[in-house]
């Protein structure tokens, strides 16, 4: 075998490698971001009928899939937002509509932080909606 061919197929072996280890390293990256969305879905389906997040046992989804009220239906509402407010009197994000409804309509004295993962997860879960 001439240096010259020992050389080609060392070469061309580290170049495959190369790419089974990359191919390899953004599977791991696609099933992380995954398994996490899943994750967070899961954890926003829970949020949305979570009786817990107020004083009265109410939920957010009792009055948003109302069949007599299908306007307060939420799908597609990560769309509209950021959006003017009326009771904020000012422009504010999906999230501020959150935490404004957990007060006025949960009638919670004590509210999620804005960021707040379950937040979050609300709304990509609200996002699945169709
Ligand atoms: C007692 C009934 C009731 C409950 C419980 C309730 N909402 Fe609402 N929600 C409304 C009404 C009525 C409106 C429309 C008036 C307004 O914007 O304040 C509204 C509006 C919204 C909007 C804005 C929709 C748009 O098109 O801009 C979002 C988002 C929302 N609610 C989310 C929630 C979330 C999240 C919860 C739980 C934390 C919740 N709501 C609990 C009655 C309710």
């Amino acid at each position: 075998m001439s240096s010259r061919f020992t050389g080609f197929v060392a070469f061309a072996l580290i170049v495959a490698g190369a790419a089974v280890a990359g191919a390899t390293a953004q599977d791991a990256a696609d099933a992380e971001a995954k398994a996490a969305e899943k994750q967070a879905l899961a954890l926003g389906a829970k949020v949305w009928k979570d009786k817990a997040l107020g004083p009265k046992g109410r939920t957010c989804m009792k009055c948003h899939t109302n069949p007599k009220k299908p306007e307060l239906y939420l799908n597609g509402v990560n769309e509209k937002y950021p959006r003017y407010d009326r009771n904020a009197g000012r422009v504010i994000t999906l999230q501020e509509k959150f935490v404004q409804m957990q007060e006025r309509s949960l009638k919670a004295k004590k509210t999620l932080p804005l960021g707040d993962e379950r937040w979050t997860a609300l709304e990509l879960y609200l996002k699945s909606l169709k």
